[in-house]
């Protein structure tokens, strides 16, 4: 059985490259981690990846100065890897065209709040966990959904609850939302290539 091929795209810390990564180990996965491409050359997510053994690319403004020519390596680097499935988790730039259109409908992020409320341009990091805190809500949680060319505005395709807890801080908010990201990230995938033609090949 061949397992369906999954890109990360990833900035930052890189804990849910690693959830995903530990789950794809496992013997009933059905998704195995083909390529890691970060932005940040010194991220844990791209460090994590390396020692690992897991093919990783630093492509970046800096790797690419040409926003264009970025896009097409980033795309062609995909392709090449076989990736059936682009997962962007943490990945702080946006995706460009060429790789949207090659991509189409197989882009997913992970977001950590239950979208549609608290997404959106500049919601990323803590400024969500305080946006939840600041409107009383009183479940948070992460969601994963479909990857368009607005930030956060793809259809939703699965979300995970979490109470918001009165004495509740941004850091102990984003802990517990954190851990959930770990948990629904992964079955969100193995649901995908459980489901996906491009895991028989
Ligand atoms: C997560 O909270 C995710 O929801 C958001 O960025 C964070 C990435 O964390 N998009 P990590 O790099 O996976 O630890």
């Amino acid at each position: 059985m061949s397992r369906l091929r999954v890109a990360v795209l990833a900035s930052g810390n890189g804990s849910n490259l690693r959830a995903l990564h530990g789950a794809s180990l496992e013997e009933e996965a059905r998704f195995a981690i083909a390529l890691v491409i970060g932005n940040n050359s010194g991220s844990g997510a791209l460090a994590y990846a390396r020692e690992a053994g897991i093919p990783a690319a630093h492509m970046s403004g800096r790797t690419h100065p040409d926003p264009e020519e970025l896009d097409e390596a980033m795309r062609a680097t995909l392709v090449a890897h076989d990736t059936a499935l682009v997962v962007t988790a943490g990945y702080m730039k946006k995706l460009g065209p060429r790789v949207r259109e090659e991509f189409g409908g197989r882009i997913i992020n992970i977001h950590p709040a239950l979208l549609p409320r608290h997404g959106g341009q500049g919601m990323y990091g803590k400024a969500v966990h305080e946006a939840v805190l600041a409107a009383g809500d009183a479940v948070s949680g992460p969601t994963v959904h479909f990857v368009t060319e607005e930030y956060d505005m793809g259809a939703v395709i699965a979300r995970s609850e979490v109470p918001v807890l009165p004495d509740d801080t941004v850091d102990s908010l984003a802990e517990r939302v954190l851990a959930a990201e770990h948990l629904l990230l992964p079955a969100v995938v193995q649901i995908i290539a459980t489901r996906d033609p491009a895991a028989d090949r």
